[in-house]
């Protein structure tokens, strides 16, 4: 029940509170001349969270969001869209951290569904391309400490779960090609790695498949790499709105 209710208030509260707030402090940033670091003017055309899914009741498991999650309004919009994933499909996760999406992706999907998280190996370098602000979200124990919870009390949402290890530029995606749903870009934050592993994402996406990025217009060459992207390709990415997340539906 309290999960009903934290869906509720991250779409219904959150969402529009952090949209209006969103949008006053591009503006003021804007009227002073300064951008500065954490907010940029962004440029993808908007889409409402709603023409993105049919779901409208969200359940969403772990509502705290550590340095790092993502916002409890973005958690519910990929919780709405897991459960609208093809029942027996597979969900693709670049970029594992504690795994508090990954276990929202796994309760919230359809119970054949299989998620596969992909994060660095805990052991490994951190790559020196890593953007120094997001060297201590890489530096973390071992990936997917918020799904593990879950194993004693829904076993078979986290039996749902593989996690994978590998750097995300160099990873062999060749085995879940054109198998996936939904993918949900959240790696580095680097220029290079947010192209890499979106053409990634781009092979790993089904027929009528969402890709999902995090970040645009907070980080910012995650906000350049995706305008370059959609410049370059023009492949009809939206920004949804009140939110860092970008859209894209493969028909
Ligand atoms: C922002 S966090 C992901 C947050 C998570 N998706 C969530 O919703 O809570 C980024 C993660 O990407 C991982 N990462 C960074 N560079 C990577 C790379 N080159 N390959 C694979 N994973 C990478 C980091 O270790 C970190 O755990």
């Amino acid at each position: 029940m309290k999960e009903i209710y934290h869906g509720y208030y991250a779409t219904r509260i959150y969402l529009p509170l952090s949209r209006l707030s969103r949008s006053w402090r591009r503006f003021f940033r804007h009227l002073r001349g300064k951008p500065g670091p954490f907010l940029q003017n962004i440029r993808l055309p908007g889409i409402s969270w709603k023409e993105c899914t049919r779901q409208r009741a969200i359940k969403i498991w772990e509502k705290k969001e550590e340095n790092g999650n993502v916002r409890i309004s973005e958690l519910a919009i990929l919780s709405a869209l897991a459960a609208d994933c093809i029942n027996g499909s597979n969900l693709f996760e670049i970029g594992t951290f504690n795994g508090r999406t990954t276990i929202n992706l796994a309760l919230n999907s359809p119970a054949q569904c299989r998620i596969f998280t992909l994060d660095l190996p805990p052991d490994l370098e951190t790559p020196s391309s890593t953007a120094k602000s997001e060297r201590p979200i890489c530096k973390k124990a071992l990936p997917g400490s918020r799904y593990e919870k879950y194993r004693m009390i829904c076993p078979a949402a986290v039996k749902k779960i593989q996690q994978l290890f590998g750097n995300s530029a160099a990873f062999d995606y060749s085995p879940y090609k054109g198998s996936c749903s939904l993918v949900f870009v959240d790696g580095s934050h680097a220029y290079d790695y947010v192209v890499s592993d979106s053409r990634a994402a781009m092979d790993l996406v089904c027929k009528d498949g969402i890709i999902i990025w995090h970040d645009y217009g907070i980080w910012e060459e995650v906000t350049r790499a995706l305008e370059a992207l959609e410049m370059q390709k023009g492949w009809g990415l939206r920004n949804i709105s009140g939110t860092s997340l970008v859209y894209w539906r493969k028909v």
